[in-house]
């Protein structure tokens, strides 16, 4: 083969830079995470891998609930502090900017600048090495009404949604074409 011969490692990148919240509405913190994703369609679960070290590990661990709130551009310096700075004697709400709104159905509030949350009850801790991975159904899903179209549909295309890929951030910003192009007959349909 052409291709040179690395070790094994966690280049499967992008991942969706998200901001993980949890805790309680007075009492939330907040934690930049790039290691996860969806793990079953139905019912609806993903995953976060965190390191035991994170303060959020615990609050985690003991509320079972947490969010996963997709992040854009404009949020990319509270994303990069918030995977920096430690929540244990700091409100990185209050630092970054970053506010809070109430959950539908969890007591960790979600960001109100993210276009789309993902609130989350775990049902499965894993130990797995360096991080344990949560494995959570995802219970509500709250969706920023400016990206909703007059059909209902969720457009994300103009939103700018950050992705995390070898040590740096990018925004989406040019959609190619729709699922199943590639099978459609030309004015057909399928
Ligand atoms: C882009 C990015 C991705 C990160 N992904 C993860 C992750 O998947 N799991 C993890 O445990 N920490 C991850 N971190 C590190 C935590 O966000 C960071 O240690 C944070 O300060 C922990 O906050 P806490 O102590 O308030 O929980 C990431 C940091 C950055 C900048």
């Amino acid at each position: 083969m052409s291709k040179l011969q690395w070790k094994g490692s966690t280049l499967l990148n992008p991942t969706p830079a998200v901001l993980v919240t949890c805790g309680n509405f007075e009492n939330a913190n907040v934690l930049t995470v790039g290691w996860t994703g969806i793990v079953c369609t139905r019912p609806p679960r993903l995953y976060i891998s965190l390191r035991k070290s994170r303060y959020s590990y615990a609050i985690i661990s003991e509320s079972g609930e947490f969010a996963v709130n997709l992040t854009t551009a404009d949020m990319l310096e509270a994303v990069d502090k918030c995977g920096v700075y430690t929540g244990k004697n700091k409100d990185k709400f209050v630092m970054c900017g970053l506010v809070k709104e109430p959950a539908n159905v969890i007591s960790a509030p979600v960001i109100s600048q993210s276009p789309l949350s993902l609130e989350c009850k775990v049902f499965e801790t894993v130990s797995l090495g360096s991080h344990d991975m949560f494995l959570a159904d995802i219970v509500s899903v709250d969706v920023e009404p400016e990206f909703i179209d007059e059909n209902g549909a969720l457009r994300l295309e103009n939103s700018k949604i950050l992705a995390y890929c070898h040590g740096k951030y990018y925004q989406l910003i040019k959609p190619l074409r729709e699922l199943g192009f590639a099978v459609k007959k030309k004015g057909k349909g399928r």
